[in-house]
């Protein structure tokens, strides 16, 4: 399950009318690299909460007749491929959250959609470059350890206070990187946070989620939360986290968006050279000052 109905204030104005989601890293919308991670994690039904302004999502993932008999007209073959290797890959469904009321309500709209089994949240804008992909790392200790699984990341004290922060029991036979969590919060003051173990946007869930968000009463800031959602969920059962292996971006902020789109510009053969002289050649110092 996706979430992309928020309304992306911090890229504005690019997103006043464009969905951040479709914003390109190289040549690829952000929300393509998670489908795609989806997949290559065993999923092949999706599901994506938009709303208003998200069309471009739906068309994205469309099978577009003009734009395929155009390219095969022309016997541009390759683009033809990735074109229509983009709605081939799985199973769409669309759900509208009417009005952004948060993460949480965000998942809970999906509620019929997902019915009796598990599934995995997977906020587009944290793009992870692992292997295996962080979703299948989620799911490889959901079916080992029975239970929902965060992933977290540590991260400076100095940022702590944009996450959710989980608390954790020291518990080793969990494996490296997985801890049981004691109690989850939302956004902490730097000092109140229990511990550096960030919450990142990737999750696998159980159904028994979505009476817990029903009950989530919303937030000072007017949204349902999915970590106070999280909370309610661990008064019944334990919850675990993972510190998932690989690299991520934050491609919801300006800065996260530039380091991301270098580090994927760099990683293709076709680019990376031309592109890796360019940013040599470029008087770094001078731009630091500035
Ligand atoms: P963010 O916290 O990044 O919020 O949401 P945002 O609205 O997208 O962006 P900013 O902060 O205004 O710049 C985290 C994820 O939850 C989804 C977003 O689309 C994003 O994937 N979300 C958030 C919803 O689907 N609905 C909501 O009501 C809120």
């Amino acid at each position: 399950m996706f979430p992309a109905a928020g309304l992306g204030t911090r890229f504005l104005p690019a997103t006043k009318a464009q969905p951040k989601e479709m914003l390109p890293l190289v040549d690829k919308p952000i929300i393509q690299y998670g489908v795609e991670e989806a997949v290559a994690s065993g999923a092949n039904n999706i599901i994506l909460v938009t709303g208003r302004g998200k069309n471009a999502i739906e068309d994205h993932f469309d099978v577009s007749v003009e734009l395929e008999t155009f390219l095969e007209a022309r016997g541009k073959r390759d683009q033809l491929f990735e074109v229509r290797k983009i709605s081939s890959m799985m199973n769409l469904s669309y759900v509208r959250q009417g009005e952004a009321l948060g993460l949480g309500h965000a998942v809970l709209v999906t509620r019929d959609l997902v019915g009796d089994e598990p599934f995995a949240v997977i906020l587009a804008d944290d793009v992870i470059d692992a292997d295996p992909p962080a979703t299948k790392q989620l799911i490889e200790v959901f079916e080992r350890l029975k239970g929902p699984v965060l992933a977290v990341e540590r991260v400076p004290r100095e940022d702590i206070s944009s996450y959710g922060v989980v608390a954790f029991e020291p518990n080793t036979r969990l494996g490296e990187g997985i801890y049981q969590v004691r109690d989850l919060v939302e956004k902490p003051p730097k000092e109140e946070a229990p511990s550096d173990l960030a919450i990142i946007g990737r999750y696998v869930l159980t159904p028994d989620i979505f009476p817990c968000l029903a009950k989530t009463k919303s937030d000072r800031t007017g949204e349902i939360q999915l970590t106070n959602g999280l909370r309610e969920l661990l008064k019944s059962r334990p919850i675990y986290a993972c510190e998932v292996k690989g690299v991520r971006h934050d491609t919801g902020n300006k800065l996260g968006f530039l380091k991301a789109v270098v580090y994927f510009a760099l990683r293709r053969p076709d680019l990376a050279g031309k592109f890796a002289e360019y940013l040599t050649s470029l008087d770094l110092t001078a731009a630091a000052k500035r």
